[in-house]
């Protein structure tokens, strides 16, 4: 039994790997600026703190000191949020990683950090393994916020291991969904499709994405903080499986049942002028397949059955 200390666990990922922890029988310490009301509140081996990491350093270092394992997964991680508040993406993704990466090497306790696959940018090179390059538009586009700020926390975490002998685990994960996943691509569409409204694709929807279902990434995760081969390396998570956005959508009608159309929106239209999409994102999962023999096993159809089948009974 250990004791992990999760932030964002109210988040998606946080929330659905924090009950499988506890089903295995671990204890949890969250913090989360949200709190939604779930049953992990009433489980007398979770422990909630309702804050932000940004906030009330000596606290954050009394719940560090205390736990076994940091899992830092807190961040703005709503696409629409890197356009509408770039400087909280980087106080939380960046800054706020800082100091508990810091706090972590002042209680020497391990971390396990939620990277992320907007860190390749628009390499085209497909697919992406771990060590391929960043190819990032300019700082005057938003967006990039978000990968440059991962990015700066994957060296951090390198050089603290270097020079202070930190113990870390980085995952890039790459479009995970499943029931609870709020304002992204695939929750949207969910919604929209169950309502019998339009579906809304960006300049034609013919960019790819690899979608992985939220059960795959845990298995991904658990394998990775249980095992010493993982110590201090970076893992490429997702579904190798590409489909577009607009195939996504009408997958989703089909699925559903629903009798929603599909719509375009150029990008203009959508986001400004302030705007560059990623037109393939396919990862490599080779490196967790050799260190862990981790690959996804839930593919599309079956993934979204299940997450519709949530929405509708919510
Ligand atoms: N879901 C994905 O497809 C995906 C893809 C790539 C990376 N990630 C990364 O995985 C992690 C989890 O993502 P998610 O999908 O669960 O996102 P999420 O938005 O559902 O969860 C993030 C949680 O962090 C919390 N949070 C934000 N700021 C905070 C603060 N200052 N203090 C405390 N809590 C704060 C939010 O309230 C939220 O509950 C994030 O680090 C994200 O960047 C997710």
């Amino acid at each position: 039994m250990k004791k992990f200390f999760i932030t964002g666990v109210m988040g998606f990922v946080g929330f659905h790997w924090a009950n499988n922890l506890l089903k295995n029988g671990h204890k949890i310490i969250g913090i989360d600026t949200n709190i939604t009301p779930t049953k992990l509140l009433e489980n007398k081996n979770f422990e909630f703190v309702n804050e932000s990491i940004l906030e009330n350093k000596s606290k954050l270092s009394e719940l560090i000191g205390k736990s076994d394992y940091v899992l830092h997964l807190a961040s703005i991680a709503e696409p629409d949020r890197y356009l509408s508040h770039p400087k909280t993406v980087i106080d939380i993704s960046a800054f706020a990683s800082i100091e508990i990466i810091k706090l972590c090497i002042k209680h020497k306790k391990k971390i396990f950090f939620t990277s992320t696959s907007e860190i390749y940018g628009k390499n085209l090179k497909i697919p992406f393994s771990e060590n391929d390059d960043r190819h990032l538009g300019p700082t005057s586009i938003k967006r990039w916020c978000y990968s440059s700020s991962k990015a700066l926390i994957e060296h951090y975490l390198e050089a603290c291991s270097f020079q202070d002998n930190l113990e870390f685990r980085v995952v890039r994960l790459f479009n995970i969904y499943g029931p609870n996943l709020k304002n992204r691509v695939i929750s949207r569409f969910i919604e929209n499709a169950l309502l019998n409204k339009d579906l809304e694709i960006n300049n034609g929807g013919n960019q790819t994405r690899c979608f992985t279902y939220i059960d795959d990434a845990i298995d991904a995760f658990n394998l990775i903080i249980e095992s010493d081969r993982c110590k201090n390396q970076i893992f490429n998570v997702g579904n190798t499986s590409e489909i577009s956005i607009k195939d996504l959508a009408n997958k989703i009608v089909q699925i559903s049942n629903s009798k929603s159309k599909i719509k375009s929106k150029s990008y203009l239209e959508q986001f400004g002028n302030s705007y560059e999409d990623i037109e393939r994102r396919v990862p490599s999962v080779k490196k967790l397949k050799d260190f862990m023999g981790w690959e996804a096993k839930i593919d599309l159809d079956e993934g979204l059955r299940r997450t519709i089948d949530y929405c509708k009974s919510n």
